[in-house]
């Protein structure tokens, strides 16, 4: 036809010839996540479910591949794709220029880093204690306790650049208790262990929303995009789903599923 090409797969999706060759003949991309982040990715029995990989779900059908969710510790994520394990990683994280030139938080280089495909903007928050017995209204207000926090996120960065703000004005130290996951984190608050949890909004918000436990203090901070990551370079896998969500936007099937999460 004089329109388009042989799809020499057969594959109908409209994005499907953007893909990689290799995940084209696999049929799947693969996704590392850490599934203890309700709404956006969690466990349902041994389901992955959530806001992402409903998202991912959606792309999928624009570019033909199914995408198999695999769970991982959100810290060690971006090594496990670098050595293989995962095609992408979907997974609240927020895109940082340390994420993509492969930066720790000293500053040093500890990775090739990642590229990123942007889908949504979230900032961190204070979850506490229901009735806020310790009166937190900021994160100034945490000097002096100790507060839990998820290993390896933007909300322990925000905790760490806290201590130093601490030390500067009081004399009284911030301490953080980091948990490999975010569940870890809240079920250390529920038991009183620290006075609040550190998340990022879209969680805190769905935490303090489904049980009588919790709920959000103050405003939310650093507000960032969430990416897909990708290793770095791999511009086909990066610009198809791109493609994909600029689709899914457009049509309104991504506005639809951040209401059915209740995430704006
Ligand atoms: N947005 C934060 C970050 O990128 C937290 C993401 C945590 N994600 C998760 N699935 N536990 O650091």
């Amino acid at each position: 036809s004089a329109s388009g090409g042989a799809k020499t797969q057969g594959n109908k999706a409209p994005y499907f010839d953007e893909l990689p060759k290799k995940i084209q003949n696999a049929g799947v991309i693969k996704v590392g996540t850490d599934a203890a982040y309700k709404p956006m990715e969690y466990k349902d029995g041994q389901k992955i479910v959530g806001l992402d990989p409903d998202i991912a779900n959606a792309l999928g059908k624009q570019l033909g591949v199914r995408f198999e969710f695999t769970n991982g510790t959100f810290d060690g994520l971006i090594t496990s794709m670098q050595t293989g394990r995962f095609d992408m990683i979907m997974s609240s994280m927020t895109d940082t220029k340390d994420r993509q030139e492969g930066l720790d938080d000293q500053g040093k280089k500890v990775g090739k880093g990642v590229d990123f495909v942007d889908y949504l903007t979230a900032g961190s928050s204070i979850l506490v204690e229901k009735g806020n017995p310790k009166k937190i209204k900021k994160i100034d207000d945490l000097c002096g306790k100790k507060v839990a926090t998820q290993r390896g996120t933007t909300s322990h960065e925000i905790l760490k650049k806290q201590i130093d703000e601490c030390k500067k004005d009081r004399e009284r130290p911030l301490t953080i208790e980091p948990f490999d996951t975010d569940d870890e984190a809240r079920v250390r608050l529920k038991a009183g262990g620290v006075v609040a949890d550190i998340s990022d909004f879209p969680v805190a918000a769905n935490a303090a929303k489904s049980t009588d436990d919790f709920e959000v203090v103050g405003e939310q901070m650093e507000s960032a995009p969430y990416g897909m990551a990708v290793t770095k370079g791999n511009d086909e896998l990066s610009g198809a789903l791109k493609q994909a969500l600029a689709k899914i936007i457009d049509n309104g099937t991504y506005e639809k599923l951040l209401a059915k999460w209740g995430v704006e």
